[in-house]
């Protein structure tokens, strides 16, 4: 089937783009002799997933519980949750995963750590396989995004508790610095990331003197990564997101050509210098990036309505036919991908496969 007859707005992905950006993400990181655990926040879909780990990732970062749950159903075995618990359930449920794949939990609070531990002590969880080993731990570190994570110099005294909570077993520290993302000058932005990442490999330094073993030094996104990647210390890269090469991350310095893109048909050029799309922020994401048109200079999304996306026609460009269909680069994928359970992935223009969730 080509492309031109899926059903619109619809959500694809260029598989020679995403292949070539997977094969170069796991040579830069292999060159770097960092391993590589990518994000999967946006790239959900396990057949998907399953190309970063063909290509060379040692394992796959999650953002959320469910996006384990699923993973780990489609046979992906060594997960890290980079994100704390919500509350018994999620322990719970973090339990038995545990007991279904190699998982790494990542948290920042005594009362996150007990929590876990709990569940892994029920009687109730005992049948699990989780019950002959102990669920490998992270400390999340905040570097300065003010989101989760403890201050550095709160680690050493978290990590020696960690270590005695039946259950748990500490392995190291996790961290995203995209609080440098902001910045917009690139030297200062390179010199804000090398100082927050050398204070994460530093507060593993202060671990390891404390007397306990910190292997994993864990951090670095798609916008970091060309820079946390040669941090020395640093031992495995989240970086993910970067393989899909939207325009956000072209606008954060990724340099990868995008491969995430939509379809959508114009369905009214009614209003001067206005062309209108069948695809709103209910499609085609939220965020300060918008989708924008493929090939089209004269043609520019300047806002997405819930189901309506307007597009600027420059002056003296012809507006395109109504019925027409017009290709965009997504802006943000973990702002798109979420509202699709479909995706598309076409090699030339042709269906090759389709992933489900
Ligand atoms: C914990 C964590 N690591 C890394 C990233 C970067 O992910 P990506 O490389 O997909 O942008 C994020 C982004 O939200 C994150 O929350």
């Amino acid at each position: 089937m080509h492309k031109d007859e899926l059903p619109t707005p619809v959500l694809w992905l260029d598989l020679d783009v995403f292949e070539s950006n997977v094969a170069y993400l796991a040579r830069y990181f292999r060159d770097a002799c960092v391993a590589w655990r990518p994000q999967t926040k946006a790239i959900r879909w396990p057949g998907l997933v399953r190309k970063l780990l063909d290509a060379g990732a040692a394992g796959v970062t999650c953002a959320s519980l469910e996006d384990a749950e699923r993973l780990a159903a489609a046979g992906i075995d060594d997960i890290l949750l980079a994100r704390p618990p919500a509350g018994p359930m999620q322990a719970k449920r973090i339990g038995e995963l545990a007991g279904r794949c190699r998982l790494t939990i990542t948290l920042d609070s005594a009362e996150s750590a007990a929590l876990i531990g709990a569940t892994l002590e029920d009687p109730a969880n005992r049948k699990s396989k989780i019950q002959n080993r102990k669920l490998a731990t992270l400390i999340e570190i905040d570097l300065g995004l003010r989101r989760c994570g403890v201050a550095p110099e709160q680690a050493v005294a978290l990590a020696k508790h960690i270590a005695t909570v039946p259950g748990l077993d500490f392995r190291g520290l996790m961290a995203w610095e995209g609080h440098v993302l902001s910045i917009a000058d690139p030297a200062a932005r390179r010199e804000a990331c090398i100082a927050a990442v050398q204070t994460l490999v530093r507060t593993a330094d202060a671990i390891r003197a404390a007397g306990l073993a910190c292997p994993v030094v864990n951090c670095g996104g798609s916008g970091t990564f060309r820079i946390t990647s040669h941090v020395a210390g640093v031992t495995e890269i989240q970086a993910g997101g970067a393989a899909l090469g939207d325009l956000q991350y072209d606008a954060w310095g990724t340099g990868l050509p995008p491969a995430l893109h939509l379809t959508a048909t114009i369905i009214s050029t009614a209003v001067p210098g206005r062309a209108v799309i069948d695809m709103g922020y209910k499609r085609g994401g939220g965020g300060a990036m918008l989708p924008q048109p493929k090939n089209h200079p004269g043609l520019r999304t300047i806002a997405l309505h819930a189901e309506h996306g307007l597009l600027e026609v420059a002056p003296g460009t012809p507006p395109p036919p109504v019925g027409s269909r017009l290709d965009l680069t997504a802006g943000y994928s973990d702002q798109t991908t979420h509202l699709y359970n479909r995706l598309y992935a076409l090699r030339r223009g042709q269906v090759e496969a389709v992933f489900d969730l």
